[in-house]
């Protein structure tokens, strides 16, 4: 018989066929990836933390008008079908609707090490040199502004610049990219969010001296 882990990756798979590439299937296996060499370094249940890796992006808010709903409800409807106990729908459930960025500010006190570990895992596939290429490949397919040299941002900008700047691919670096070392649950997220991190400093001294031609 086919594991849980595996027909949860076909499914998946074909789930997010078509997606927008920082959003689809490979996002999905770096992440699992990554979240599985993190929580080999924690305490944890693998299997809630290997379903919520695979399943955290099946329906994302973004491109269903915002609705926040609809990925916990496919991934219950897809492990109640499937030999899970109730016990890890219900953990799988709350990481789901509990990773994003987005809504950081409401998340929760204490959060369950699962979480903890498929965030950072997430998070750190959205810097570095895969970050960056997302993050232009987002921009791109919104049809954005990679950059407006009317309003260079930066991390300590006023309300005022950060409204000119938003909506510029450049701007997501200051609004989300540069922040996420410092969010790391993990001490193993940490370490992986370093080198990233710098990566992408030395992308933007790189991109701002290119762009400024004289
Ligand atoms: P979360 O689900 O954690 O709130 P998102 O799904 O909004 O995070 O972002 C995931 C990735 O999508 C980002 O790291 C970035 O690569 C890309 N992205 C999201 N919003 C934007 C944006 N406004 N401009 C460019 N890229 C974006
Ligand atoms: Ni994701």
């Amino acid at each position: 018989m086919k594991s849980t882990i595996d027909s949860t990756v076909e499914f998946v798979k074909e789930k997010l066929k078509g997606a927008e590439a920082g959003h689809d299937w490979f996002h999905i296996e770096r992440v699992w990836k990554l979240a599985r060499k993190i929580a080999e370094t924690e305490a944890c249940n693998k299997e809630v933390v290997e379903l919520s890796a695979l399943l955290h992006d099946i329906a994302d808010p973004k491109f269903h008008n915002g609705d926040e709903t609809i990925a916990p409800k496919i991934a219950r409807e897809f492990l109640e079908k499937r030999n899970v106990s109730d016990e890890t729908i219900e953990r799988v459930l709350f990481i789901i609707e509990n990773i994003s960025f987005k809504n950081r500010d409401s998340a929760p006190q204490n959060p369950p090490v699962e979480l903890m570990i498929v965030q950072d895992a997430d998070r750190i596939d959205a810097i570095g040199a895969i970050g960056i290429a997302r993050t232009f490949n987002f921009g791109g397919f919104k049809n954005n502004l990679m950059y407006d040299p009317q309003s260079k941002p930066d991390l300590n900008m006023s309300k005022e610049q950060y409204k000119k700047s938003n909506g510029t691919t450049i701007n997501h670096f200051y609004e989300k990219l540069l922040l996420l070392k410092d969010l790391m649950n993990t001490e193993s997220g940490k370490k992986l969010a370093e080198e990233r991190h710098n990566y992408m400093l030395g992308f933007l001294d790189q991109f701002y001296k290119e762009w400024n031609v004289d």
